[in-house]
């Protein structure tokens, strides 16, 4: 058998049939980042923008995880994003428990192809998917490990759209993931330049 890879997980999502989920949306959401990433992101799933363009994090809760990112110092090419389940749940309800089952083999396998130094993980959803755990708030900012991987819990994104302090804790919650990772080495020189 070809030794598996991301883009043919990308590819096997692209057409997958193996939840309900299938039917109802538009495009499926592999995520994206590279092979060598450090930090991968899961959050809980396609909202409307990312089912409309195939992309995860492109819509409002993408662009709080984009200036976080930013302000933490961490690169986009340092980290790869996904989501708990791939496709987009009618009316953005909570993926149910067969979804979740069904797409977690997607997952595991980006997990074990990228082998991150840590997984960050967004929000209820993918606290409870992946560590079965119950309330991210009660827990932000902590980092756990299960079975030799790597955890950090923080909010999800969307938490901080129309909330200051939320989105406070979840800038203070990126610094020190970037800072466990190492990740803002030779980032700050080159800051200016990007930016002006
Ligand atoms: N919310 C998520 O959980 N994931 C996305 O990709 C976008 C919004
Ligand atoms: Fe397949 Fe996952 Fe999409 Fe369900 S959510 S159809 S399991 S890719």
């Amino acid at each position: 058998m070809p030794a598996d890879s991301l883009e043919k997980v990308a590819e096997e999502v692209t057409g997958c049939p193996k939840c309900k989920l299938s039917r109802t949306r538009k495009n499926a959401v592999p995520g994206e980042g590279q092979l060598a990433a450090k930090i991968m992101f899961v959050g809980e799933a396609p909202g409307r923008s990312e089912d409309d363009k195939g992309r995860p994090f492109v819509g409002a809760a993408g662009k709080i995880l984009d200036e976080m990112l930013a302000k933490a110092g961490i690169q986009r090419s340092q980290v790869f994003i996904t989501n708990v389940v791939k496709c987009r749940p009618p009316n953005n309800r909570v993926p149910e428990d067969d979804e979740v089952a069904a797409c977690m083999p997607y997952l595991e396998r980006q997990v074990a192809l990228i082998r991150p130094r840590i997984i960050c993980i967004l929000g209820r959803t993918a606290y409870s998917s992946l560590l079965g755990g119950g309330s991210i708030t009660a827990n932000r900012g902590k980092i756990i490990e299960k079975g030799g991987q790597r955890y950090f819990l923080t909010i999800h994104p969307a938490a901080a759209i129309y909330n200051r302090s939320m989105l406070a804790l979840l800038e203070a919650d990126l610094k020190k993931l970037a800072k466990e990772v190492g990740c803002t080495e030779g980032w700050n020189e080159r800051s200016l330049e990007d930016f002006m």
